[in-house]
């Protein structure tokens, strides 16, 4: 018997900018998904969602489309396979902690530990882990319908303990950054508007962002000169404003921890959410009233995390603040791994 876990991500700061040539800066939870594989000797897959007690099986060869869950299992088998790992047939079962539409990225969790599961039941040797959050970008993007960046899983594959990781989203050159917080709470609270990619104004803002791209002639919009972009029709102009300036949120959140300045971070998470809010317009009713519950309790900084259209909170509060009761302490874990 294989286990494989894989982690969700908290993204610091730098939100959707991983599919525009910006910056961000994640960091890998303790919380994720575990999946066990044992092999079949049939080429036949049989996976079994424990938390939701659903099944599903499809054949190796070619696995027709499916939707929810299933279309990740069938996903990552058949880009592994594609990749030229040598998937055996194989019964798999999971189960996981990250609360599905948290915007904690379970479909990373799940996409990594799959794939790390499935590459082990194959007795192959474990690809680039860049290469392979490609790869479960392509489950995302071809089986899913989310036309999702690579931030969560290079968080789910790269992490590391006590570090979040600066990542280049052109070079994809990853910089460990030391998260040492000295007492301050670090916490995610949901707001309970679940999201999905796939059906949220996800996509739409991807598609801006290339209305972007063409009418400035250049390849991504981090690229784009603020004057220039400032002369962009609406809301092609403040689509491209919160990029540019969320690039600039995340070396100075670098150089505030690097400083020992939490206070500066929190600032900067503020900034962050006024700017996810105002510009790209990724936030919900449910996601402002959870911000202002953090502020209001004394936070020094409160953003929307992920994708956004729902899902959690991050607050940054002061060693001396009463954390809300529904609030999660989230640190940097290791990356995914088999067990
Ligand atoms: C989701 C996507 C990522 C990224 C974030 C926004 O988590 O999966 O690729 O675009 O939204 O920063």
């Amino acid at each position: 018997m294989i286990r494989a876990f894989g982690p969700g991500r908290v993204n610091l700061i730098g939100e959707h900018t991983d599919y525009n040539g910006g910056l961000a800066l994640p960091f890998a939870i303790d919380r994720g998904v575990t999946v066990e594989a044992e092999p079949l000797h049939e080429p036949v897959i049989r996976a079994e969602a424990l938390d939701l007690g659903e099944r599903d099986e499809f054949p190796l060869a070619d696995p027709p489309a499916a939707d929810g869950w299933r279309a990740f299992v069938r996903g990552v088998a058949a880009e592994l396979r594609a990749a030229g790992i040598d998937v055996p047939g194989a019964r798999l079962a999971f189960r996981g902690d990250v609360p599905r539409g948290s915007g904690l990225s379970s479909s990373a969790a799940l996409e990594t530990a799959l794939c790390l599961a499935l590459i082990a039941a194959a007795g192959a040797d474990e690809p680039d882990r860049t290469d392979l959050a490609k790869l479960c970008s392509r489950v995302e993007n071809h089986w899913v319908g989310a036309e999702t960046g690579l931030l969560d899983q290079l968080a789910s594959l790269h992490g590391r303990e006590h570090h979040a990781l600066r990542i280049d989203f052109v070079t994809l050159a990853l910089d460990p950054v030391p998260l040492d917080l000295a007492g301050w709470h670090l916490v995610t609270v949901e707001s309970g508007a679940e999201h999905t990619h796939a059906g949220s104004g996800y996509n739409e803002r991807r598609a801006e962002c290339r209305a972007v791209c063409e009418a400035l002639g250049i390849e991504h919009v981090s690229q784009a000169d603020a004057e220039a972009a400032a002369g962009l029709p609406e809301p092609l102009d403040r689509r491209a404003r919160h990029v540019l300036t969320e690039n600039g949120r995340v070396d100075a959140t670098v150089a505030a921890l690097r400083g020992g300045d939490l206070e500066e971070v929190g600032r900067l998470l503020e900034a962050s959410h006024a700017s996810l809010r105002d510009d790209y317009e990724a936030s919900v009713p449910a996601v402002e009233r959870t911000v202002a519950a953090l502020n209001d309790a004394g936070a020094a900084g409160a953003r929307m995390v992920g994708g956004g259209f729902g899902g959690s909170v991050l607050g940054l509060l002061p060693p001396d603040a009463r954390v809300p009761a529904d609030a999660v302490a989230v640190a940097p874990g290791p990356p995914a791994r088999v067990l």
